[in-house]
């Protein structure tokens, strides 16, 4: 790998938001590593990244509700590319429930996927991120987090999940408070519904038509991820227009 051949890690880089950043990143030219759980989803996001115009992709299947899932992602990725310029901290699991009854056993993949997994990751991927920077001082190696407006905002029946949201863009701060000085730009994105799978179940009550679109975040996370060194955006809050236009 080339010093002027940028690379990227996308996790839950096969569907939604992630394969959308995928897919700007790779019609820029860069290689990437994208992960999911489904095999066959992350070989059919693989074969558009390189019709997109990506110079390599590899695939992890791992699910980050198991142990071991974010040293199998850094082992696969670092055997393909060696380099990490940018990590894009992106799967995860919406689970519903309100605190009076959510099931407890739910509680611990909620967390793990959502929190434990992408700690792991970010905390195996910042040697690359650091040597990354090293490289690049201009730019710097950046970090982005999928959060959520429940991150943010109470919304009742998704505790769990919003106080993970809200602990992602604690850690993203944190990232920031000790990595800025090794060249580490780390940004949290909090959006309210985008228009995905994960938020399928909520078209009853929120159409389709007026969530967020996927294309609205990768806009923001390609400006991040163009910024120099210099800058620092922490977090991006997405809120649906209230538009009079969009019904
Ligand atoms: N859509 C929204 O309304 C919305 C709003 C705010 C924030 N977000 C956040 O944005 C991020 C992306 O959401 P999305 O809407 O794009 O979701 P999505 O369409 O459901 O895609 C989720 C991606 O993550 C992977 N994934 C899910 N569970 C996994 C697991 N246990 N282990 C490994 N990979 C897993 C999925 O692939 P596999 O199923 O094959 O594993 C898929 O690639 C999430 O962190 C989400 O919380 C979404």
């Amino acid at each position: 790998m080339t010093a002027d051949k940028r690379v990227a890690l996308i996790t839950g880089g096969s569907r939604g938001i992630g394969l959308g950043i995928a897919r700007r990143l790779a019609e820029q030219g860069y290689s990437l590593t994208i992960t999911a759980r489904n095999s066959e989803t992350l070989d059919a996001a693989a074969a558009q990244l390189r019709e997109d115009g990506a110079e390599a992709v590899a695939t992890v299947a791992a699910d980050l509700a198991k142990e071991g899932a974010a040293e199998a992602i850094l082992k696969e990725h670092a055997r393909t590319f060696d380099v990490l310029d940018i990590l894009i901290l992106n799967a995860g699991v919406g689970t519903a429930g309100q605190i009076a009854d959510f099931p407890i056993h739910r509680f611990g993949k909620t967390l793990d996927v959502n929190l434990r997994a992408p700690f792991e990751i970010l905390q195996q991927a910042i040697p690359f991120l650091r040597d990354s920077a090293a490289r690049n001082p201009d730019n710097g190696a950046k970090v982005v987090a999928l959060s959520s407006m429940t991150g943010i905002y109470a919304e009742a029946g998704l505790a769990v999940y919003g106080a993970a949201k809200a602990a992602m863009i604690s850690l993203v701060e944190t990232l920031n408070a000790e990595e800025n000085q090794h060249g580490i730009a780390a940004t949290a994105i909090a959006p309210g519904y985008v228009e995905t799978d994960m938020s399928a179940w909520a078209t009853d009550t929120i159409p389709a038509e007026i969530m967020i679109d996927v294309k609205d975040i990768v806009e923001l996370v390609d400006g991040v991820l163009r910024l120099s060194a210099r800058a620092v955006v922490p977090r991006i809050v997405v809120a649906r227009s209230k538009s009079p236009y969009q019904a």
